[in-house]
C-alpha cells in the first residue's frame, strides 16, 4: 500500500479548516494507505506557546483526531518530539536545502510579519516538515492548500538528497481535498486559522450556541445575491454547505442564488443544521474518550513505538549514506 504521512500542530483547538481541509481526508485515506499521522509539537514551539500545557494540548488533539475517525489500529498516531530521528534528519536535510528556496516560503513571510522576534526555527520549519514526511518514505501527503508549497519543497529536498547520496527517498505528492481552503466567517478574505483571533475560527468542539453565533454573523455581502457572482463570504458558506448537506439541499440553495431569491439567513441556518449533524457525533465521541484519558496516552505510546521502528531503520540507512553517526 502507498505510504502516507501528515501532521498537525497542537496549537489551539481543531477548527473547521483543519477538519474539512485535512482530517476528513486523513480518515478516508486510512483504508487504502499505510498511514502515519503526527501531532507536530516541535513545529508548534517555533511560535509563542506555553511549555506547561503543550503536552496536554498534544494529548487533547490526539483525542480530537480519534473522535474524528482516526483509528490507531489502522494508522500510526504519535507525538513528533517522541521520535527524535525527525530532528536528526532535519539537520541532514538542512545541508541539501537551498537558502533561497526557504526565503520564498509564503507561510514564513505571512507568519513573520508584524513579529518582534522571528526565530530561525520558524524560518527552518519547512525543512523539519520535509524530514517528517521523508523519515517514513511517504509518497503522499494529505494537506490543505496552505501546505502545498512545503510539500513541493520536500520534493526538491528529496531530489537533491537522492542525487547527492544515492536514490533513497520518494518525491511525495500532496493530496488536496475539495475543502482546500476554508475561510474565516468573520473575514472571508483570510483563511480560517487558529493563530488568528478566536472569531476567525470555528472550533470542531465548540458549543452549539457559539457556533451558531459565528455562522449567524458570518460576513456575506450587502444587498441581494445576483446571478453567478458570489462574494467570498457567500462562497465560503456554500463550501460549508457542500461539505455537509445532501445534494438536493445544495441544489435548492444554488437555484435560489441564481435566481436572486436567496435569503442569507436561510443559507446560514442550513449551514448550521447540516454542520451540526456532521460534527455532533464527533463531539459526543470526544466526551466519551475524555473519560479515559490514560487510554489515549496508551494509544500514543503504541504509536510512538511503531513510528520509532520505521524511523530508526530509515535513519540508520541515511546515516550510512551520508557518512555520519556511529559505525555499525
Ligand atoms: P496546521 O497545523 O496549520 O494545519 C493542519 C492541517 O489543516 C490544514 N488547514 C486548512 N485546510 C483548509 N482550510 C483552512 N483554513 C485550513 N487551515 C489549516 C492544513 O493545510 C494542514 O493540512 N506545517 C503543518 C503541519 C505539518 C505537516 C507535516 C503537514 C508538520 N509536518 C508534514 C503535512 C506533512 C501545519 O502547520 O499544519
Amino acid at each position: 500500500m502507498p505510504k502516507l504521512f501528515s501532521g498537525i500542530q497542537p496549537t489551539g483547538d481543531l477548527h473547521l479548516g483543519n477538519y474539512f481541509g485535512a482530517i476528513t481526508n486523513w480518515v478516508d485515506l486510512q483504508e487504502e494507505h499505510d498511514t502515519v499521522y503526527s501531532i507536530v509539537d516541535l513545529h508548534a514551539i517555533t511560535s509563542e506557546y506555553d511549555p506547561e500545557t503543550l503536552r496536554e494540548s498534544a494529548v487533547d488533539l490526539a483525542t480530537d483526531l480519534i473522535a474524528s475517525g482516526i483509528d490507531p489500529e489502522e494508522s500510526i498516531l504519535f507525538i513528533q518530539s517522541e521520535v527524535r530521528e525527525h530532528v536528526e534528519l532535519q539537520w541532514i536535510f538542512n545541508t541539501v536545502t537551498s537558502y533561497g528556496d526557504l526565503t520564498r516560503m509564503t507561510q514564513f513571510k505571512d507568519k513573520s510579519e508584524d513579529r518582534d522576534f522571528v526565530s530561525a526555527g520558524l524560518f527552518d520549519y519547512p525543512v523539519l516538515q520535509a524530514a517528517d514526511i521523508l523519515l517514513y518514505k511517504a509518497s503522499r501527503v494529505p494537506v490543505g492548500e496552505d501546505q502545498i508549497q512545503h510539500v513541493e519543497l520536500t520534493r526538491r529536498i528529496a531530489r537533491k538528497f537522492n542525487s547527492r547520496f544515492g536514490e533513497f527517498f520518494p518525491e511525495p505528492e500532496p493530496i488536496v481535498g475539495k475543502a482546500a481552503r476554508i475561510m474565516s466567517t468573520a473575514d472571508p478574505e483570510r483563511k480560517m486559522s487558529k493563530s488568528a483571533h478566536d472569531k476567525h475560527a470555528i472550533g470542531l468542539m465548540e458549543d452549539e450556541d457559539s457556533i451558531w453565533e459565528k455562522i449567524k454573523s458570518a460576513v456575506t455581502d450587502p444587498g441581494k445575491a445576483q446571478g453567478d457572482e458570489m462574494s467570498p463570504g457567500v462562497a465560503n458558506l456554500f463550501t460549508l454547505l457542500e461539505l455537509t448537506a445532501p445534494e438536493s439541499t445544495i441544489e435548492d440553495f444554488r437555484e435560489d442564488h441564481r435566481e436572486g431569491n436567496l435569503m442569507y439567513i436561510d443559507l446560514k441556518e442550513a449551514v448550521y443544521e447540516n454542520l451540526m449533524s456532521e460534527i455532533r457525533p464527533v463531539q459526543k465521541k470526544k466526551k466519551e474518550l475524555m473519560k479515559n484519558r490514560s487510554h489515549v496516552e496508551d494509544l500514543l505510546e503504541e504509536g510512538k513505538r511503531k513510528a520509532k521502528e520505521i524511523a530508526s531503520g530509515n535513519m540508520e540507512e541515511v546515516r550510512r549514506m551520508v557518512g555520519v553517526g556511529p559505525k555499525s
